[in-house]
């Protein structure tokens, strides 16, 4: 596996393979990767001949006061991991490599990105649009991979995709969760001993959301509140959002005549998790 650090190495190696005609996968990441990550990686290599895997704590993606610091790095763990998943290359860039001291271009999805994680986090999407479509300009993927744990950040990117006729296939791969039913998450690390156990009730309320579409809910508003009350029940989780949105406009819904969206995002102490599901059109 290459370590590329620049933005003309990874044009250049992605060059060479066209010329020898194979296709590439982008798996886009802010590294500290786990095995929610790994699984982009392995699809990608299942999907395609040559894998670029991106490490970019992107900036542009955190408001004025959040993790962007103490957000988790480690570089060593991330490489070590992607050597052993066969990963062609690891890009890996600094900020300035990424950012022009006065870059003026945005890419922002409307609509989609005003509910949900865009209520608290005005200007996270536009980051992660940014972001991602300097990505894509830069590896020119045939697929690039996401995880459905960021549901809404997936649609988002669906539909900017779509929007700008990006040449690139958007792959959504699931949810990978610990043996208690935690989704995989960089920022599982912030929670301590207590609150990793309090931090159950969001795959709880998943899992309860799940029985209970099975089991034939009557509106997705029904299984809202149950999946409510379950987080309600323990007092170290504060729910920042619970709701049911169309799983590709992301507007609200009250029926289950398309796929329906149940997300979630909740603090467990000074962590905020998301977790979701999507329930099938019937
Ligand atoms: O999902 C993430 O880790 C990030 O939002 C992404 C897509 C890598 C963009 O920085």
């Amino acid at each position: 596996m290459q370590v590329i650090t620049t933005v003309a190495g990874v044009r250049e190696a992605v060059r060479a393979w066209r010329k020898e005609g194979l296709t590439v996968g982008l798996v886009p990441t802010m590294g500290y990767l786990h095995e929610g990550h790994a699984s982009l990686v392995k699809a990608a290599k299942a999907d395609c001949d040559r894998v670029v895997v991106s490490v970019f704590v992107n900036p542009t993606q955190f408001g004025p006061n959040e993790d962007l610091q103490s957000y988790p790095r480690d570089l060593a763990h991330d490489e070590a991991l992607l050597e052993s998943l066969g990963a062609d290359v690891l890009f890996y860039p600094a900020v300035d490599e990424m950012y022009a001291p006065n870059a003026a271009t945005w890419v922002t999805v409307e609509g989609l990105t005003a509910g949900l994680c865009g209520k608290t986090r005005p200007t996270h999407f536009r980051g992660v649009c940014t972001v991602v479509s300097k990505l894509m300009n830069i590896v020119m993927p045939d697929k690039a991979f996401f995880g459905q744990k960021d549901a809404q950040q997936l649609a988002v990117i669906r539909r900017m995709v779509r929007d700008l006729n990006m040449n690139v296939e958007v792959v959504g791969c699931p949810i990978v969760r610990e043996a208690d039913g935690l989704a995989k998450s960089s920022r599982n690390t912030y929670l301590s001993p207590t609150e990793r156990e309090a931090a159950l009730v969001l795959s709880r309320a998943v899992f309860k959301g799940e029985e209970l579409v099975r089991a034939g809910a009557a509106t997705p508003l029904a299984v809202v509140e149950a999946m409510k009350k379950i987080i309600e029940a323990e007092p170290a989780a504060r729910i920042d959002y619970v709701e049911a949105v169309d799983a590709e406009s992301i507007e609200p819904v009250n029926t289950f005549e398309h796929d329906v969206l149940f997300a979630m995002a909740v603090y467990i102490g000074k962590t905020r998790l998301i977790d979701n599901f999507i329930a099938k059109a019937r």
